[in-house]
């Protein structure tokens, strides 16, 4: 693999998703990894990421020194440029000229040097640090320079060490693809390729290893992490695994139909369906504080699932092969953020259901902890899953139960699944699902007015558009949907679904508004 290396802040995650774009493999390691463990991981390329620290600080996060002297070909990106240039004798100084946002960087040689090799000799980049390289360390070219930093990027190609002030991880960086690429396939000489679709054929090897002849047994969500992980293991040991679905009563318009029939007619999978909708809707009767829905949907759910389970453990132990495991479809951004990136700290578990039970006697398969979304995405379609199931939205395990504000009654599921289905269909025939990350459409079911229809006058219910961009769901904001689809979306929700009678636009960002209501 690519190792990145990680000094903090968001850029390693980042770094890592872009090598993998150049189709190289990437890894991220903490930045106290040893020379040693380094060695052991065998990389191809390290690139050490930027940092929201100083090199003075008191315990700055520092390099082993070791790392440097492995021969591996090495890039350093913003701190990791410094820490770098520090290490090798160069000196990085405080020179009192800051740099954040978009800067002019201009190229010093006109060679095509390695690095900036088939770019402008001037381009925009991404800047953001207060310290300098300002001499580089010797045996380095100094390859480029802005109005206040004299060394923006050096190279030292005997020894395969690269760095550049800026951000080409970030897209404001005009060509830092480029660098990146450059670096990758150029400078350390790696090939291009790695790509999703080969990450199937070592998953399902190592999914028949780990599991053997053991049966399986996955929760699917209609979710895309649940739904390929759980394609993956079907693909390894197809014979050995049972899907559980429950259906909560709380989904949207064709989604158990997505799963009962386009997801088993794609992959084959033997799926128990648990028709669980009478029970949340009793259990949900009268109650409205949302922590309260939230805790019963969740305890609901777990009784559901345990109840599946105990079925088919009981059919597993007539046939003589245990259950022993169980498929989550943990991603690489949870396994890096609970401090997984070594391979040894302890990881959260990742419940993308309504939560799974937390005494679960399964050891887990995991087929996605190496992987980001998109990746996860591309693999989805490489096995042929339905599109819809693919490029779904993220979509709340509680479902529909949280976005109507006030009791949850069959009659208002049907009328909020009804909206939603339109909002649903007029983004997606406006060509917005890319730039938006998810639209709750949401039911006030408390909140009555006054309006006027045909000829009467009416007392209806408002439903709210919550149409979000994001990044990671952290923060957001809200997105500008043209006005012209908006009015088309309140046209047909004000004509085609009883008892609404006004559509209201939510223009908070997170924070302040979350982005489910409740
Ligand atoms: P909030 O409302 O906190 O939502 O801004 C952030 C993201 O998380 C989703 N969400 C949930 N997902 N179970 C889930 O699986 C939940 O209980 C849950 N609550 C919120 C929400 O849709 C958004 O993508």
């Amino acid at each position: 693999p690519v190792l990145v290396v990680d000094f903090g802040a968001q850029y390693a995650q980042l770094i890592a998703r872009r090598v993998r774009e150049a189709s190289v493999y990437s890894e991220i390691v903490p930045h106290t990894i040893t020379a040693d463990e380094v060695r052991a991981k065998n990389p191809v390329g390290i690139v050490l990421s930027g940092g929201p620290s100083s090199v003075y600080e008191a315990g700055a996060p520092s390099l082993d020194p070791g790392i440097l002297e492995l021969g591996v070909p090495t890039l350093g990106i913003c701190y990791g440029f410094q820490v770098m240039a520090q290490q090798l004798g160069g000196t990085v100084a405080q020179t009192g000229h800051r740099e954040y946002g978009s800067t002019a960087v201009t190229a010093l040689t006109d060679d095509g040097n390695v690095l900036l090799g088939g770019q402008p000799s001037a381009q925009i980049v991404w800047m953001s640090h207060g310290d300098s390289v300002s001499i580089a360390p010797e045996g380095f070219d100094v390859l480029a320079s802005t109005a206040t930093t004299p060394v923006a990027a050096f190279a030292n190609d005997e020894q395969g060490f690269y760095g550049v002030q800026w951000h080409p991880e970030v897209k404001h960086s005009e060509y830092g693809q480029d660098v990146l690429s450059n670096f990758l396939h150029k400078a350390a000489d790696i090939p291009a390729d790695w790509n999703p679709g080969n990450v199937i054929a070592e998953q399902v090897e190592r999914i028949r290893a780990q599991v053997g002849s053991a049966r399986v047994i996955s929760a699917l969500s209609g979710g895309v992490d649940s739904a390929v992980s759980t394609a993956l293991v079907q693909e390894a040991v197809g014979d050995q695994l049972t899907a559980v679905f429950v259906d909560h009563g709380l989904l949207r318009q064709g989604e158990r139909e997505q799963v009962q029939q386009d997801y088993v007619a794609a992959t084959g999978v033997r799926l128990i369906t648990v028709d669980a909708a009478d029970i949340f809707l009793d259990a949900l009767a009268g109650v409205t504080d949302p922590e309260e829905k939230r805790k019963i949907i969740g305890r609901e759910f777990i009784r559901a699932f345990e109840q599946a389970e105990r079925d088919l453990i009981a059919e597993a132990a007539a046939d003589g092969e245990p259950i022993k495991f169980l498929v989550q479809g943990t991603l690489y951004p949870d396994v890096v953020e609970s401090g997984g990136g070594t391979g040894t700290a302890n990881i959260k578990s990742h419940h993308n259901v309504g939560g799974l039970p937390e005494d679960l006697q399964f050891e887990l398969v995991e087929p996605l902890r190496t992987l980001f979304k998109d990746e996860v995405r591309a693999i989805g379609r490489e096995l042929g899953l339905p599109e819809p199931i693919v490029a779904r939205q993220p979509f709340p395990g509680p479902g529909l139960g949280i976005r109507i504000v006030g009791e949850v009654t069959r009659d208002r599921l049907d009328l909020l699944r009804e909206a939603d289905a339109i909002v649903r269909a007029e983004l997606t025939a406006a060509g917005l699902d890319a730039a938006i990350w998810q639209c709750p459409v949401v039911l006030l079911a408390d909140v009555r007015s006054v309006g006027v229809q045909g000829d009467g006058r009416t007392y209806g219910h408002p439903i709210v558009l919550r149409p979000v961009s994001s990044e990671d769901a952290m923060t957001a904001d809200w997105t500008r949907v043209p006005y012209d689809v908006l009015a088309k979306i309140s046209n047909r929700i004000t004509n085609e679904v009883k008892d609404v009678n006004r559509v209201v636009l939510d223009v908070t960002s997170k924070p302040p508004g979350t982005i489910e209501w409740e």
